[in-house]
Parts: structure tokens; sequence; C-alpha cells
């Protein structure tokens, strides 16, 4: 894992946001996006629509597939995870409309369109870049604890305390869907890279039980400790509780100058 502790959530979205780029240069222009809801990602996503728009990357032949999607909401809900990639993914990132693929929380048999989802995701040749938040109780997806380390997606219930993070979307917690289908763990770690984001005191346990705690499915978060290529970029206050934050920062200030130009430091 490599760990990078930014000033502030505004640097978090920019180095993310060139650790992204920067893979989907050296894949080519078809590459395929992982793209998670919520608010860590957004300043990501922000730092991207800037380089689109300044002409710096082009991401009009990609590809993206969103990690989750509620069950339970009705069809074109603004907080179902198909509108919110919509307004902060797909419209500012000037995806194709046709290349953006949500799970199908609103499909009869979920279960069927969980199987749907996987085969969709290798018709396309597997996610090249899995962008990530983590949950308070470290869930990534929708994973919540106890998840299979090697679960692909799949319909899956929500935790109390997921619901109560989330309600800030929705008048009140109970207009929060019990139910959701999202990619599985193992389905993740089959990305060729992940880049997970955090920020805020609030996630700080979470951060520190994914890098530094026992591989556990406790810790959903913690099975990225397998991938060989995840990128965690935290700001200060979600890295407060990592024991080795001192050897993460020494790794930054040392990088060889190949890897500095690899991340657009
Ligand atoms: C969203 C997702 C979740 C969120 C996590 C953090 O698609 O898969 O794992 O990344 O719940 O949410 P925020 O960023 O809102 O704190």
């Amino acid at each position: 894992m490599d760990i990078i502790i930014c000033r502030d959530a505004d640097e978090v979205g920019r180095v993310a946001a060139a650790t992204v780029a920067r893979i989907a240069e050296a894949v080519g222009p078809a590459v395929v996006l992982g793209v998670a809801t919520g608010s860590s990602p957004l300043g990501l996503y922000q730092e991207l629509a800037r380089m689109v728009e300044a002409g710096e990357l082009d991401l009009s032949e990609a590809s993206a597939f969103a990690l989750d999607e509620y069950v339970g909401l009705p069809e074109g809900h603004p907080e179902s995870y198909a509108a919110v990639i919509q307004r902060t993914v797909t419209e500012p990132l000037k995806l194709d409309p046709a290349r953006v693929h949500v799970p199908n929380g609103f499909d009869a048999d979920p279960q069927q369109a969980a199987l749907d989802y996987e085969e969709a995701i290798e018709d396309a040749g597997g996610v090249d870049v899995q962008i990530l938040g983590i949950g308070s109780n470290g869930h990534i997806g929708f994973n919540e604890p106890a998840s299979s380390l090697s679960s692909r997606t799949r319909l899956k219930t929500l935790t109390k305390r997921t619901r109560e993070d989330n309600a800030r979307f929705f008048d009140s917690i109970d207009q929060v869907p019990l139910h959701c289908l999202t990619q599985g763990l193992g389905t993740i770690l089959d990305a060729g890279a992940a880049v997970l984001v955090a920020q805020g005191e609030g996630k700080a346990d979470a951060v520190a039980a994914m890098v530094e705690g026992p591989l556990s499915a406790s810790c959903p978060g913690s099975v990225l400790q397998l991938h060989r290529r995840a990128t965690i970029v935290v700001d200060e206050a979600a890295a407060s509780k990592l024991r080795n934050q001192g050897f993460y920062r020494w790794i930054n200030d040392n990088r060889p100058a190949w890897q500095r130009e690899i991340r657009g430091a």
C-alpha cells in the first residue's frame, strides 16, 4: 500500500486525481474507471473535471462502473446512485452516458442484476482504476463488516451505522434504504489499481484499521492490504490514528525522482 498524507482535503483531491489521471493516461483512451459515490471523492472528481475542461485529460472514450446502488428507492430518485453518478461523475467528466454503468437496484430481480453487473465488468475487460472512499465502520463499496473477502457483486443489508451516516442525504433515516447492490471485495481486488481517499477525523479509526490492523472481514477495507497497487490518500485528520505516520511521510519525502514524476507530485 502506498500511503500519502496530505495537508488538507483540497490536497487529497488534487493528489488522488493526479494519480487516477496518470493511470488513465497509461492505460489509454478506453480506460475503465471504477467510481464511488459519497462525499469523499467529490474533490477528486472536481479536479478531474478541471483537467478535462482544460484539455489536460480526455475521458470521452472511457467507461465507468459504479461501486454500488441502493435497493428500494424509486427509479429516478435524486439520491439513487444512478442519479448521483450522473451529477457528480458523468456530466462533469464528460463521460459518454452509454458507457457509464451502475448496478441496477431497481430491477425486480436484484440477484440477477448483480450477476449481470459482474458480467458487464468482465465484458469491458475489468476495471483499470477503482476510486474508493471508506465508511466510518471500515466498509468499502457497501461491503459491511463480515463481508466475505472474496465476495462478488451481490445484494447486501446496510448496517445501522451506515444508514445513520447516509441519513444526511435524505430527510430522515427512515428513508435510507435497508438494502443495496454492491461490488464485492473480490470484485474490487480485481481492479488494476485502487485509489482510496479519506478526509476528516471521523475516518481516522477506519483508516488505521484498514492500513495497520489485521486483514479481517471486520474491517472490509483491510482487504486492500492484498491489492498489488493500492494508493491511500488521506488528510492529516484521517491519518491521525496511524501508528506509522512518520514512516509514510518519510517515504513521501524521499521518493525516487521517477516515482515523484509518476505521482505528479
Ligand atoms: C459509495 C461507497 C461507500 C462510501 C463510504 C464513504 O459508493 O461505496 O463505500 O465511499 O460510505 O462515504 P462518504 O465518502 O460519504 O463518507
